[in-house]
């Protein structure tokens, strides 16, 4: 077969787009939104317009639902058999391996992330929790349990699991494609139906993926998706024929959904912000630590969750690291991701441009020193590029450190105690990650049993799989995505008594 280039395949796409109105999919069927509106979709590395989606809305939610609890109660999903669930999975995670180029450059082209890196962690990543989740089904079950009624009693107990039922799950623009695969593969995976709601900013691949579990023969209504804005996402946590919302966003709309959730007491789970500290103790090995560092903070231009945004280093090596994470962050390729070579690509949009710029002018009246970066990179006028920026002798108080600005900015500051230091890293509203640099292995757990924080990341940094809990302390989240706590987020336990006499 032929090799397309990036180019080629990103013209391709372009064109299709503009000739494609978008549509919703409900119940298994493409419809427009009724109120027949549409809206733009942007390309940030150009500011041009890709495309138009459906405009999704309230009374489209419902129909979403509707269909969505309909699919739940059908004897070809409620009764599939749990190996037949697992094989679906198997097959939507073949046809997302199929399409893998395709949907890297659709995504680069959307969200503005270089397209080499989105196809080796995004798509491969999402490959990877589809067959992750596939192998659920079949062992996700229940328990006999030793239960004491009185003795000479015959009892028996035990528990089944069951699917949680219609679930709205509200996703964020900064990993579009394995933010619907976190949710999307557990909530299949436990037997539930789902209606997605994926950012404004970038629909297009959770629009694929919908087409994917089509075309992997999901029963009509499983898997349903709703384009829109906030006010789609806030019908959909309002709708009493919802019986979970999974979200994934800014700590805002978080607490917003938690009241709203409340008519119908729908189970919630949430994955907030972060403000994530990386730690350096001095015997640290400072060339893989700044590296690391450096791809903590800038990957993705600084738009992740996880961002490792304050470093604390300790007084004696503070300028060496300063240096190397400074010189990896003028390395960086700066460009637009359908270019092989660029590391480094634009902001999602221009709101998330105003917003990190405003950042440097607060760090800058805080007193924080500028040491690289701040602003729009020489030679890119066109789309949302902003520098990989690092600012040095920052404290703990100012805002710079405390708020996620959720782009490339880096808070470096010294500390001298190893007591203070974990007081100051656990000194935040958020306790998503940590990451720690040192080669003594009792400082190492001694300071990972310190931290309050979901993830602790010893000698590296995001490591993220399927396998292994994600989610944070305080105010970073309720619940754990991935392993066996997303099936039980997206489950019922039911206790079943017998009496045998
Ligand atoms: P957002 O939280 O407003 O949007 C995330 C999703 O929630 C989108 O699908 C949006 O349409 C939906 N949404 C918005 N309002 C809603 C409501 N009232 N009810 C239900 N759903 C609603 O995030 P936004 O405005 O795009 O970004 C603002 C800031 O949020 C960022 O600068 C960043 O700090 C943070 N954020 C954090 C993310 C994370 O992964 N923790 C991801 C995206 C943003």
């Amino acid at each position: 077969m032929q090799e397309i280039s990036t180019q080629e395949r990103a013209a391709r796409l372009t064109a299709a787009l503009a000739a494609t109105p978008g549509k919703l999919l409900i119940g298994g069927k493409w419809v427009a939104a009724q109120s027949g509106r549409t809206f733009e979709t942007i390309n940030p590395a150009t500011g041009a317009v890709l495309g138009h989606v459906a405009h999704g809305e309230a009374a489209d939610v419902d129909l979403a639902v509707k269909a969505a609890r309909q699919a739940l109660e059908q004897p070809a999903w409620r009764l599939m058999s749990a190996q037949d669930r697992g094989n679906l999975l198997l097959r939507l995670a073949d046809l997302i391996e199929r399409d893998a180029d395709e949907l890297a450059v659709l995504e680069c082209l959307d969200n503005g992330k270089p397209a080499k890196l989105t196809r080796a962690v995004e798509v491969d990543g999402s490959i990877k929790t589809f067959r992750y989740f596939a192998g659920w089904p079949t062992k996700f079950g229940g328990e006999t349990l030793p239960v004491s009624p009185r003795s000479g009693a015959r009892i028996l107990n035990y528990t089944t699991r069951e699917p949680v039922g219609v679930c709205g799950l509200i996703i964020p623009w900064n990993y579009p494609l394995s933010m619907a695969a976190w949710k999307v593969a557990p909530a299949l995976a436990a037997g539930c139906t789902v209606v997605l709601k994926p950012a404004e900013q970038t629909p297009l691949t959770a629009l694929r993926l919908a087409a994917l579990a089509q075309e992997a023969g999901f029963p009509d209504g499983v898997f349903n998706i709703i384009t829109g804005f906030g006010d789609a996402g806030a019908a959909l946590v309002a709708h009493p024929g919802v019986d979970k919302v999974a979200f994934t966003g800014s700590t805002e709309v978080g607490k917003r959904i938690v009241a709203s959730a409340a008519g119908n007491l729908k189970k919630v789970s949430l994955e907030l912000g972060g403000k994530s500290p990386q730690i350096v103790f001095p015997d640290a090995d400072l060339g893989p630590a700044a590296q690391s560092i450096a791809q903590g903070i800038f990957f993705n231009q600084g738009q992740t969750c996880t961002a490792g945004s304050r470093v604390y280093v300790h007084r004696s090596r503070y300028d060496e690291l300063l240096g190397l994470v400074s010189d990896h962050a003028k390395r960086l390729r700066i460009g637009d991701g359908l270019d092989p070579a660029t590391d480094f690509g634009p902001l999602v949009s221009d709101e998330q441009w105003q917003r990190v710029n405003s950042y440097i002018g607060i760090g800058r009246e805080e007193g924080a020193r500028l040491v690289t970066g701040g602003g729009r990179p020489a030679g890119h006028d066109k789309g949302y590029f902003f520098e990989p920026t690092i600012f040095a002798d920052a404290d703990g108080s100012m805002r710079i450190v405390r708020e996620e600005i959720f782009g490339p900015v880096l808070s470096v500051l010294p500390w001298s105690e190893e007591e203070d230091l974990v007081r100051q890293a656990n000194d935040s509203e958020f306790g998503l990650s940590a990451g720690i640099w040192t080669n003594d292995i009792r400082r190492a757990h001694r300071t990972a049993a310190a931290i309050k924080a979901g993830t602790v990341w010893i000698n590296c940094f995001n490591m993220i799989d399927p396998s292994t809990p994600f989610g944070g302390f305080k105010q970073s989240g309720w619940g754990r995505e991935h392993g066996r706590q997303a099936m039980e987020l997206y489950s019922e336990v039911k206790s079943v008594w017998v009496n045998l006499s």
